[in-house]
């Protein structure tokens, strides 16, 4: 597991590029089937490289704030330029394999907002078809025999982005510890 650091020391480190991704939510009152409650909506995307991740890129911390490239990224993948602000920043990692930092943001939305930003990521994103495939949501309810989130975790995910989903949805209070553990363990289980 990659080691976290605070995004002040992330700044001051010289040799390392950087990259910020964000987890866009909402709250949403559908139910599939009519009867699981939907809960709460969150975008990742299949990436050019068949890996699921979140939007976003690398940053230029010398020509741009993280947020400044990170709002500049979102335009460029979900066809929006979404405000984002320190106060959206949870994390910054160092990872293992190369000189990268990546940096973790959250932002929750209106149910609205959120369809307008599927919308837009189809209509108006430069990268869509391109580096970005498509918009996915993750589902976070549980279905029969590990349908639901554990198959969803059962995916490849760029970097530690799985990691980030998984610590940003226990954060934000989307699933209970005991649900992520659950998921968790069925996803093992279906990679064996
Ligand atoms: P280019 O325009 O091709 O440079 O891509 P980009 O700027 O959109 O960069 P990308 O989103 O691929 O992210 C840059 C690097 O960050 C990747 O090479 C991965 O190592 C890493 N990365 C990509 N997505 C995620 C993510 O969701 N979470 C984390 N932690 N790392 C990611
Ligand atoms: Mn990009
Ligand atoms: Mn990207
Ligand atoms: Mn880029
Ligand atoms: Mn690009
Ligand atoms: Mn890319």
């Amino acid at each position: 597991m990659e080691a976290q650091i605070t995004r002040e020391d992330a700044l001051s480190r010289e040799g390392y590029r950087h990259a910020c991704h964000i987890m866009l939510y909402g709250d949403c009152s559908a139910k599939l089937f009519g009867k699981i409650p939907i809960k709460h909506i969150v975008l990742m995307q299949m990436r050019f490289d068949g890996l699921l991740g979140f939007p976003g890129g690398f940053v230029n911390p010398s020509k741009e704030t993280l947020e400044a490239g990170l709002t500049r990224e979102l335009l460029e993948e979900v066809g929006e330029a979404i405000p984002v602000g320190v106060e959206n920043h949870v994390s910054s990692c160092l990872a293992t394999s190369c000189p990268l930092i990546t940096h973790f943001y959250i932002k929750k939305m209106t149910e609205a907002e959120i369809r307008e930003i599927e919308r837009a990521a189809v209509a108006t994103a430069t990268d869509h078809g391109l580096e970005v495939l498509g918009m996915v949501r993750v589902p976070l309810y549980f279905l029969k025999n590990g349908g639901g989130l554990p198959y969803f975790l059962s995916h490849s995910f760029i970097s530690n982005s799985r990691a980030q989903l998984l610590s940003a949805l226990q954060r934000c209070g989307l699933l209970s510890q005991g649900e992520l553990e659950k998921a968790v363990r069925q996803a093992e289980q279906m990679r064996r």
